[in-house]
Protein backbone atom coordinates (compact mmCIF):
# COMPACT_ATOMS: atom_id res chain seq x y z
CA UNK A 1 0.00 0.00 0.00
CA UNK A 2 1.46 3.50 -0.93
CA UNK A 3 1.19 5.85 2.02
CA UNK A 4 0.18 9.99 1.26
CA UNK A 5 4.00 10.54 2.07
CA UNK A 6 5.50 8.13 -0.73
CA UNK A 7 3.33 9.87 -3.21
CA UNK A 8 5.26 13.36 -2.36
CA UNK A 9 8.12 13.87 -5.27
CA UNK A 10 11.85 13.72 -2.77
CA UNK A 11 12.52 16.97 -2.78
CA UNK A 12 8.86 17.57 -0.85
CA UNK A 13 9.31 14.08 1.35
CA UNK A 14 13.13 15.14 2.46
CA UNK A 15 11.88 18.92 3.31
CA UNK A 16 8.61 17.16 5.36
CA UNK A 17 10.99 14.41 7.28
CA UNK A 18 14.04 16.90 7.08
CA UNK A 19 14.79 16.43 11.43
CA UNK A 20 17.94 18.54 11.56
CA UNK A 21 18.64 21.39 14.15
CA UNK A 22 19.82 24.17 11.40
CA UNK A 23 17.51 25.51 8.35
CA UNK A 24 17.83 24.12 4.68
CA UNK A 25 20.46 25.86 3.01
CA UNK A 26 22.44 26.74 5.70
CA UNK A 27 26.52 27.25 5.57
CA UNK A 28 27.99 25.39 8.22
CA UNK A 29 31.38 26.11 9.95
CA UNK A 30 33.68 22.73 9.69
CA UNK A 31 34.88 20.63 12.64
CA UNK A 32 38.55 21.58 12.45
CA UNK A 33 41.04 19.77 14.97
CA UNK A 34 43.59 22.12 15.82
CA UNK A 35 41.13 25.37 15.32
CA UNK A 36 37.47 24.78 16.46
CA UNK A 37 37.95 24.92 20.13
CA UNK A 38 35.35 26.40 22.32
CA UNK A 39 37.20 29.40 22.70
CA UNK A 40 37.29 29.94 18.82
CA UNK A 41 33.65 29.00 17.89
CA UNK A 42 32.26 31.84 20.62
CA UNK A 43 34.64 34.25 18.93
CA UNK A 44 33.43 33.34 15.43
CA UNK A 45 29.64 33.40 16.83
CA UNK A 46 30.09 36.87 18.05
CA UNK A 47 32.20 38.22 15.39
CA UNK A 48 30.20 36.80 12.50
CA UNK A 49 27.31 35.21 13.92
CA UNK A 50 25.77 34.68 10.18
CA UNK A 51 27.30 31.46 10.29
CA UNK A 52 24.35 29.01 10.69
CA UNK A 53 25.54 26.46 12.25
CA UNK A 54 29.42 25.31 14.12
CA UNK A 55 30.83 22.19 14.74
CA UNK A 56 33.34 20.83 17.24
CA UNK A 57 36.37 19.36 16.23
CA UNK A 58 36.09 15.40 17.31
CA UNK A 59 36.49 13.53 20.32
CA UNK A 60 38.39 9.99 20.07
CA UNK A 61 36.30 7.54 21.42
CA UNK A 62 39.25 5.34 23.38
CA UNK A 63 39.67 1.35 22.76
CA UNK A 64 40.84 0.95 26.58
CA UNK A 65 40.67 3.13 29.85
CA UNK A 66 38.03 5.37 31.33
CA UNK A 67 36.77 8.72 30.56
CA UNK A 68 34.80 10.96 32.43
CA UNK A 69 32.30 13.06 31.76
CA UNK A 70 34.38 16.20 32.92
CA UNK A 71 36.52 15.45 29.87
CA UNK A 72 34.15 14.82 27.49
CA UNK A 73 32.39 18.90 28.62
CA UNK A 74 35.70 20.42 28.49
CA UNK A 75 36.53 18.66 25.54
CA UNK A 76 33.42 20.02 23.66
CA UNK A 77 33.41 23.47 26.26
CA UNK A 78 31.26 24.27 29.52
CA UNK A 79 30.19 27.34 28.49
CA UNK A 80 29.10 26.31 24.71
CA UNK A 81 27.03 23.39 26.46
CA UNK A 82 25.56 25.61 28.85
CA UNK A 83 24.60 28.46 27.10
CA UNK A 84 21.18 27.36 24.99
CA UNK A 85 21.74 29.99 21.88
CA UNK A 86 25.40 28.47 21.53
CA UNK A 87 24.49 24.77 21.94
CA UNK A 88 21.63 25.40 19.73
CA UNK A 89 24.36 26.11 17.07
CA UNK A 90 26.82 23.60 17.69
CA UNK A 91 27.00 20.02 16.33
CA UNK A 92 29.33 17.59 18.48
CA UNK A 93 31.74 15.48 16.75
CA UNK A 94 33.09 12.06 18.20
CA UNK A 95 35.94 9.42 16.16
CA UNK A 96 35.57 6.03 16.37
CA UNK A 97 36.86 2.89 15.47
CA UNK A 98 36.07 -0.44 15.21
CA UNK A 99 37.51 -1.27 18.65
CA UNK A 100 37.07 1.45 20.78
CA UNK A 101 34.54 1.74 22.68
CA UNK A 102 31.81 3.27 21.21
CA UNK A 103 28.78 1.75 23.21
CA UNK A 104 29.94 3.06 26.27
CA UNK A 105 30.84 6.58 24.90
CA UNK A 106 27.41 7.25 23.02
CA UNK A 107 25.61 6.15 25.85
CA UNK A 108 27.67 8.40 28.02
CA UNK A 109 26.86 11.36 25.31
CA UNK A 110 23.26 10.55 25.37
CA UNK A 111 22.97 11.02 29.50
CA UNK A 112 24.27 14.53 28.34
CA UNK A 113 20.82 16.07 27.43
CA UNK A 114 22.56 19.22 26.33
CA UNK A 115 24.06 17.25 23.12
CA UNK A 116 21.41 17.25 20.77
CA UNK A 117 23.20 16.62 17.67
CA UNK A 118 26.14 13.87 17.37
CA UNK A 119 28.01 13.56 13.92
CA UNK A 120 30.42 10.91 13.27
CA UNK A 121 33.02 11.73 11.63
CA UNK A 122 34.11 8.63 9.21
CA UNK A 123 36.51 10.96 7.04
CA UNK A 124 39.66 11.35 8.77
CA UNK A 125 42.45 10.38 6.71
CA UNK A 126 45.19 9.78 9.21
CA UNK A 127 47.07 6.75 8.84
CA UNK A 128 47.36 5.79 12.80
CA UNK A 129 43.98 6.35 12.94
CA UNK A 130 42.70 4.30 9.44
CA UNK A 131 45.04 1.69 11.10
CA UNK A 132 43.28 1.04 14.06
CA UNK A 133 39.84 0.65 11.71
CA UNK A 134 38.52 4.16 12.22
CA UNK A 135 37.55 7.41 10.35
CA UNK A 136 37.54 7.40 6.74
CA UNK A 137 39.02 3.26 6.73
CA UNK A 138 34.98 2.57 8.17
CA UNK A 139 34.14 3.43 4.72
CA UNK A 140 36.24 0.66 2.89
CA UNK A 141 34.14 -1.61 5.49
CA UNK A 142 30.90 -2.22 4.90
CA UNK A 143 30.18 -5.09 7.71
CA UNK A 144 32.26 -2.53 10.55
CA UNK A 145 30.44 0.15 9.54
CA UNK A 146 27.07 -1.27 10.08
CA UNK A 147 27.85 -1.89 13.57
CA UNK A 148 29.16 0.68 14.54
CA UNK A 149 26.32 3.01 13.00
CA UNK A 150 23.69 0.50 14.70
CA UNK A 151 25.34 0.93 17.72
CA UNK A 152 25.26 4.76 17.83
CA UNK A 153 21.47 4.95 16.72
CA UNK A 154 20.53 2.54 18.84
CA UNK A 155 22.15 4.05 21.43
CA UNK A 156 22.32 8.23 21.30
CA UNK A 157 18.43 9.54 21.05
CA UNK A 158 18.73 12.72 18.83
CA UNK A 159 19.67 14.00 15.76
CA UNK A 160 22.76 11.67 14.62
CA UNK A 161 24.76 12.87 11.74
CA UNK A 162 27.46 11.29 9.65
CA UNK A 163 30.76 13.18 7.96
CA UNK A 164 32.36 11.34 5.20
CA UNK A 165 35.05 11.29 2.69
CA UNK A 166 33.43 9.64 -1.13
CA UNK A 167 35.72 6.38 -0.41
CA UNK A 168 38.69 5.61 0.83
CA UNK A 169 40.73 4.07 -1.72
CA UNK A 170 38.17 4.25 -4.62
CA UNK A 171 34.59 5.24 -4.51
CA UNK A 172 33.16 1.76 -5.21
CA UNK A 173 31.36 1.38 -2.37
CA UNK A 174 30.16 5.36 -2.42
CA UNK A 175 26.28 4.17 -3.30
CA UNK A 176 26.15 1.53 -1.09
CA UNK A 177 27.19 3.39 2.24
CA UNK A 178 24.75 5.90 1.42
CA UNK A 179 22.01 3.58 1.70
CA UNK A 180 23.40 1.85 4.86
CA UNK A 181 23.17 5.23 6.47
CA UNK A 182 19.46 6.06 5.26
CA UNK A 183 18.48 2.25 6.03
CA UNK A 184 20.30 2.63 9.54
CA UNK A 185 18.70 5.87 10.65
CA UNK A 186 21.15 8.42 10.45
CA UNK A 187 19.33 12.14 9.93
CA UNK A 188 22.06 13.86 7.35
CA UNK A 189 25.35 12.87 5.63
CA UNK A 190 27.88 15.66 5.15
CA UNK A 191 30.07 14.79 2.33
CA UNK A 192 33.69 15.91 1.63
CA UNK A 193 34.12 15.38 -2.48
CA UNK A 194 37.55 13.34 -2.62
CA UNK A 195 38.63 9.70 -1.20
CA UNK A 196 40.92 9.42 1.41
CA UNK A 197 43.59 8.78 -0.68
CA UNK A 198 43.43 11.87 -2.46
CA UNK A 199 43.66 13.49 0.64
CA UNK A 200 43.63 17.26 -0.40
CA UNK A 201 44.61 16.82 -3.89
CA UNK A 202 43.33 18.04 -7.06
CA UNK A 203 39.74 19.29 -6.60
CA UNK A 204 36.64 18.01 -4.41
CA UNK A 205 34.69 16.43 -6.52
CA UNK A 206 30.82 17.86 -6.77
CA UNK A 207 29.29 15.43 -9.05
CA UNK A 208 29.25 12.86 -6.04
CA UNK A 209 27.54 14.96 -4.19
CA UNK A 210 25.02 15.84 -6.78
CA UNK A 211 24.31 12.11 -7.04
CA UNK A 212 24.04 11.37 -3.57
CA UNK A 213 20.93 14.31 -3.42
CA UNK A 214 19.50 12.46 -6.11
CA UNK A 215 20.20 8.71 -4.06
CA UNK A 216 18.89 8.76 -1.27
CA UNK A 217 16.21 10.98 0.64
CA UNK A 218 18.13 12.28 3.81
CA UNK A 219 19.88 15.43 3.65
CA UNK A 220 23.27 15.90 2.23
CA UNK A 221 25.27 18.61 3.28
CA UNK A 222 27.95 19.64 0.23
CA UNK A 223 31.47 19.84 1.30
CA UNK A 224 34.74 20.73 -0.70
CA UNK A 225 35.89 23.44 -1.99
CA UNK A 226 34.15 25.79 -1.20
CA UNK A 227 36.05 29.26 -1.22
CA UNK A 228 34.16 32.37 -2.18
CA UNK A 229 30.77 33.80 -2.04
CA UNK A 230 30.31 32.97 -5.76
CA UNK A 231 31.47 28.84 -5.12
CA UNK A 232 28.69 28.61 -2.19
CA UNK A 233 25.93 30.01 -5.10
CA UNK A 234 27.46 26.93 -7.69
CA UNK A 235 27.39 24.67 -4.89
CA UNK A 236 23.73 25.14 -4.34
CA UNK A 237 22.39 25.54 -8.07
CA UNK A 238 24.45 22.60 -9.31
CA UNK A 239 24.56 19.53 -6.34
CA UNK A 240 21.20 20.96 -4.77
CA UNK A 241 22.19 19.90 -1.76
CA UNK A 242 20.55 20.82 1.99
CA UNK A 243 23.03 22.92 2.98
CA UNK A 244 27.04 23.58 2.71
CA UNK A 245 29.98 22.91 5.17
CA UNK A 246 33.51 25.03 5.07
CA UNK A 247 36.33 24.09 6.05
CA UNK A 248 39.45 25.96 4.49
CA UNK A 249 37.20 28.37 3.19
CA UNK A 250 35.78 29.39 6.19
CA UNK A 251 39.56 29.45 7.86
CA UNK A 252 40.46 31.88 4.96
CA UNK A 253 37.78 34.00 4.65
CA UNK A 254 35.89 34.13 8.34
CA UNK A 255 33.32 36.50 7.32
CA UNK A 256 31.85 34.36 4.06
CA UNK A 257 28.78 33.95 5.56
CA UNK A 258 28.23 36.95 6.48
CA UNK A 259 29.58 38.46 3.07
CA UNK A 260 26.97 36.01 1.34
CA UNK A 261 23.97 36.75 2.93
CA UNK A 262 25.00 40.74 3.22
CA UNK A 263 25.17 40.74 -0.57
CA UNK A 264 22.81 37.26 -1.34
CA UNK A 265 20.53 39.22 -3.98
CA UNK A 266 23.57 41.08 -5.54
CA UNK A 267 26.74 39.00 -5.61
CA UNK A 268 27.66 39.82 -9.23
CA UNK A 269 28.02 43.65 -8.01
CA UNK A 270 30.59 43.03 -5.16
CA UNK A 271 33.71 44.76 -6.60
CA UNK A 272 37.17 44.02 -5.61
CA UNK A 273 37.32 47.72 -3.21
CA UNK A 274 33.97 46.38 -2.00
CA UNK A 275 35.92 43.23 -0.86
CA UNK A 276 38.95 44.86 0.48
CA UNK A 277 37.43 47.70 2.19
CA UNK A 278 35.34 44.77 4.12
CA UNK A 279 37.82 42.49 4.61
CA UNK A 280 39.93 44.78 7.13
CA UNK A 281 37.13 45.57 8.89
CA UNK A 282 36.18 41.98 9.68
CA UNK A 283 39.71 40.98 9.88
CA UNK A 284 40.36 42.94 12.72
CA UNK A 285 36.53 42.10 14.20
CA UNK A 286 37.92 38.52 14.18
CA UNK A 287 41.19 38.44 15.79
CA UNK A 288 39.61 41.09 18.58
CA UNK A 289 37.17 38.75 19.27
CA UNK A 290 39.68 36.07 19.59
CA UNK A 291 41.75 37.90 21.61
CA UNK A 292 38.77 38.36 24.35
CA UNK A 293 37.80 34.84 24.43
CA UNK A 294 41.16 33.36 24.48
CA UNK A 295 42.45 36.10 27.45
CA UNK A 296 39.63 34.33 29.47
CA UNK A 297 41.71 31.08 29.77
CA UNK A 298 45.17 32.41 29.07
CA UNK A 299 47.34 34.37 30.70
CA UNK A 300 50.24 34.07 28.82
CA UNK A 301 49.98 36.66 25.53
CA UNK A 302 52.94 34.89 23.71
CA UNK A 303 50.51 31.55 23.61
CA UNK A 304 47.79 33.47 22.37
CA UNK A 305 50.47 35.00 19.95
CA UNK A 306 51.15 31.80 18.90
CA UNK A 307 47.19 30.92 18.19
CA UNK A 308 47.13 33.71 15.87
CA UNK A 309 49.97 33.20 13.87
CA UNK A 310 48.41 29.51 12.92
CA UNK A 311 45.29 31.13 11.83
CA UNK A 312 46.88 33.66 9.97
CA UNK A 313 48.95 31.58 8.38
CA UNK A 314 45.03 30.63 6.46
CA UNK A 315 44.85 34.66 5.20
CA UNK A 316 45.93 36.83 3.21
CA UNK A 317 45.47 35.15 -0.08
CA UNK A 318 43.77 37.73 -1.24
CA UNK A 319 45.66 40.56 -0.50
CA UNK A 320 48.36 42.57 -2.07
CA UNK A 321 52.01 40.80 -1.35
CA UNK A 322 50.06 37.95 0.08
CA UNK A 323 53.78 36.25 1.22
CA UNK A 324 55.09 39.21 2.48
CA UNK A 325 52.03 40.16 4.69
CA UNK A 326 51.85 36.42 6.43
CA UNK A 327 55.71 36.18 6.88
CA UNK A 328 55.10 39.50 8.62
CA UNK A 329 52.51 38.43 10.91
CA UNK A 330 54.22 35.32 11.62
CA UNK A 331 57.64 37.60 12.58
CA UNK A 332 55.83 39.75 15.27
CA UNK A 333 57.87 39.08 18.83
CA UNK A 334 54.43 40.42 20.76
CA UNK A 335 50.64 40.30 20.57
CA UNK A 336 50.72 44.02 20.72
CA UNK A 337 53.43 43.97 17.33
CA UNK A 338 50.98 41.62 16.14
CA UNK A 339 48.10 43.74 16.71
CA UNK A 340 49.78 46.82 15.22
CA UNK A 341 50.55 45.23 12.01
CA UNK A 342 46.37 44.33 12.17
CA UNK A 343 45.50 47.97 12.63
CA UNK A 344 48.35 48.84 9.65
CA UNK A 345 46.52 46.80 7.08
C1 LIG B 1 43.13 21.89 9.97
C2 LIG B 1 42.00 20.96 9.64
C3 LIG B 1 41.46 20.16 10.65
C4 LIG B 1 40.38 19.30 10.37
N1 LIG B 1 39.81 18.59 11.39
C5 LIG B 1 38.67 17.89 11.15
C6 LIG B 1 37.93 17.29 12.22
O1 LIG B 1 38.27 17.40 13.41
N2 LIG B 1 36.80 16.59 11.90
C7 LIG B 1 36.36 16.47 10.60
O2 LIG B 1 35.33 15.83 10.36
N3 LIG B 1 37.03 17.04 9.59
C8 LIG B 1 38.14 17.76 9.83
N4 LIG B 1 38.76 18.40 8.79
C9 LIG B 1 38.18 18.32 7.43
C10 LIG B 1 37.24 19.51 7.16
O3 LIG B 1 36.17 19.55 8.09
C11 LIG B 1 36.67 19.48 5.72
O4 LIG B 1 35.89 18.33 5.56
C12 LIG B 1 37.78 19.47 4.67
O5 LIG B 1 38.76 20.44 4.96
C13 LIG B 1 37.22 19.73 3.24
O6 LIG B 1 36.50 20.93 3.19
P1 LIG B 1 37.16 22.31 2.65
O7 LIG B 1 37.59 22.11 1.23
O8 LIG B 1 36.02 23.31 2.80
O9 LIG B 1 38.33 22.62 3.53
C14 LIG B 1 39.86 19.23 9.04
C15 LIG B 1 40.42 20.02 8.04
C16 LIG B 1 41.46 20.89 8.32
C17 LIG B 1 42.02 21.76 7.21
Amino acid sequence: MTTSLEILTPMVYKHFMRKLPFKERSLLFAPMEGVTDEPYRIAIERAFPEWDYLCTDFLRVPTVGSFSTQKIIGHYGEKVLSTPELRKKTGFQILTSYRAQTKEMVSRLNSIEEIEHLDLNLGCPSKKVNAHKGGAYLLSEMDELREIIKIIRENFKRTFTVKIRIGYKNTDRFLDSLKLFEDEGVEAITIHGRTRDQLYRGLANWDYIKQAVKSVNIPIIGNGDVWTVHDIDRMFDYCECDSIMLGRGALKTPWLASLYYQNKDSLDDLDDYTLLEARKTFIQNYFDELEREYKKEENQNIRILNRFKSFSRYLFDDFENPEQLRSSFLRANSLDHFKDLLYGI
